[in-house]
């Protein structure tokens, strides 16, 4: 058949275009089992994993401490964070392993003379670290959910650590962008920036003293981090950057086992994270409040206005009431009790959008600097884990001899209640800093279920924003009925309440909706991109996972 240069090339167009839009939106699929999170040789670790016979929670562990070495911004064994477990029996768990103040931590370590905050205590150097959780929560879910050893899941982690890894453009940009801050101490100055030679994107990166700890860790467990070599390791580069944390406060850190938080959203059961994250209460609190309003079309002015509101009244409530739940009362049946909701919601139906408001009575920005990962098994075991350093890099201090970073988690406390935090969040008393005490955090790992099946697996880092970001991936795949790719693709915008700010994402809302939600008051600013979400979607009929990895980063769904 023949066809003029011109068709050839309008048809050549077609093809491509066509190309493009699938691969645009067609989220990964898997029959087996699927890995989504935001480092690619990390995820194709979990499905190896997968493959070999282990269960989700082994593939999370193996990704869990992959990340640390291939994606040190965020991924960690000197941080911690909440791993989501549901098995298919349907038993659900938190594990809780969230950093705590070092015992020698005190309500007003970060306050000057006056009174005042000192700049940075709270976000470089030693002193902002908390006791890390990492190590303790992995093996805690392997040795009680896992079915493999744990020295065979931390093995790809060793090999990636000895033999090195590839260095991404991501990586390598973003070990550039924390220069200042890793150069300021000799482990990571070494280690990360080569003594001021960056790292290339093609340059392979090795972490010999890294490989060493995981290595500790498998042969013991986590008592090869938490005494010994390595936890004297850590109290060396404490003393040496005059920080707090001691061989005590090692030995006595232990990981929680919590009851996941539930709620009810049409029909839906969303099981989220309890304190010491706000992330399950906010999102329960906020999808309450929507439950029986018509969202109209997903970014139109109606639809983000009630969303908007909803966001500002759970976010108020997040800043006055939460804070770790085992040192300070936490009204938490109250605030995702439904006549609340109902209460908040006549408010908001009644008042003019972004009207003053407080914390309600119950009584009566960013880059991805955490990281999230979901997992999803053959036999529909389900793991949504969230974990971080807190800023990118954490407090940019390497534990010497052991190479790895430190968290900065301590500014996650209110240094001083009724100030914000690195993420703009106000903090409130019930947040304020105690010995071994938990800082309040936004993590929201999170399952939605459907008449008793796996439907959802996600979350997302983001500080603040993580919340908001899992409440919209949700409402795009449940109400605006968008697959997976296309709920965690979609634009995205943020209000915490404090600042009075709408933020949205510069591309993708029409000038009508803008020009609308500013006639009505909102204050907006633009950002780049909102958070990093990590997800699964399962076809309870089929069984078949779909897998979406964020594409305002750089990571991979794989499935098999
Ligand atoms: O626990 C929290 O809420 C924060 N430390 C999370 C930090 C974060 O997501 C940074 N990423 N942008």
């Amino acid at each position: 058949m023949y066809f003029s240069l011109r068709t050839k090339l309008f048809l050549a167009l077609v093809v491509l275009a066509s190309a493009l839009t699938a691969l645009a939106f067609t989220p990964v699929a898997g029959r087996h089992g699927m890995v989504a999170s935001s480092e690619p040789l990390a995820s194709e670790v979990g499905v190896q994993i997968l493959r070999e016979g282990g269960n989700a929670v082994d593939a999370a562990v193996a990704v869990g401490f992959a990340l640390a070495v291939t994606h040190p911004l965020a991924g960690n064994i000197g941080g911690g964070g909440f791993m989501l477990i549901r098995l298919a029996s349907g038993e659900a768990v938190v594990v809780d392993y969230r950093e705590a103040a070092p015992a020698a931590a005190s309500r007003n370590m970060y306050l000057n003379s006056n009174g005042e905050i000192i700049p940075h205590a709270s976000t470089v150097g030693v002193l902002s670290a908390g006791v890390p959780g990492t190590v303790a929560g992995l093996a805690l879910a392997e040795e009680k959910y896992g079915k493999l050893e744990l020295a065979r899941v931390i093995a790809p982690a060793v090999h990636l650590a000895r033999g090195g890894f590839e260095v991404s453009y991501q990586f390598s940009e973003s070990l550039r962008q924390d220069g200042d801050r890793l150069s300021q101490f000799d482990a990571s100055r070494r280690i990360f920036l080569r003594d001021g030679r960056f790292y290339q994107p093609g340059e392979t990166f090795k972490q010999p003293d890294l490989a060493q700890t995981l290595e500790a860790i498998a042969h013991q467990g986590a008592k090869g981090f938490y005494s010994g070599a390595v936890a004297q390791a850590i109290a060396a580069t404490m003393q040496k950057y005059h920080g707090l944390i001691t061989e005590e406060d090692l030995a006595r850190y232990r990981p929680i086992l919590r009851q996941p938080l539930v709620g009810h959203f049409r029909g839906y059961e969303v099981v989220s994270v309890p304190p010491p994250s706000s992330g399950g209460v906010a999102l329960i609190e906020m999808l309450n409040i929507l439950d029986p309003l018509d969202l109209g079309p997903p970014e139109s002015f109606e639809s983000m206005h009630l969303m908007v509101e909803a966001m500002r009244h759970a976010y108020a409530d997040r800043a006055a009431y939460l804070g770790d739940a085992d040192f300070t009362p936490v009204p938490v049946a109250r605030l995702t009790s439904e006549a609340y909701a109902a209460k908040l919601r006549e408010e908001i139906l009644h008042s003019k959008p972004d009207a003053p408001i407080a914390a309600g009575n119950p009584q009566a920005f960013e880059s991805s600097q955490t990281t999230h990962y979901s997992v999803v098994d053959d036999n529909g075991n389900a793991v949504a884990n969230t974990y971080t350093l807190n800023n990118g890099y954490g407090s940019g201090v390497t534990v010497e001899g052991a190479g790895f970073l430190l968290n900065d988690e301590m500014d996650d406390f209110a240094a001083k209640p009724g100030t914000h935090n690195l993420y703009g969040l106000v903090q409130g008393e019930a947040n304020a800093i105690a010995p071994n005490k938990r800082p309040l955090s936004s993590m929201t790992p999170t399952l939605v279920l459907q008449d008793g099946k796996l439907r959802l697996v996600l979350g997302s880092p983001g500080g603040g924003t993580i919340i908001n970001t899992v409440l919209q991936v949700l409402l795009n795949n449940l109400v605006f009925k968008m697959d997976i790719l296309q709920a965690v693709s979609f634009p995205r915008f943020h209000h915490q309440w404090m600042p009075d700010r709408l933020i949205l994402e510069r591309v993708g809302f029409s000038a009508d909706t803008i020009q609308k939600l500013r006639e009505a008051g909102y204050q907006i600013d633009f950002y780049g991109g909102i958070g990093d979400c990590e997800a699964i979607a399962v076809d309870a009929l089929s069984g078949w996972k779909f897998g979406a990895s964020d594409p305002r980063a750089d990571g991979k769904a794989v499935g098999y």
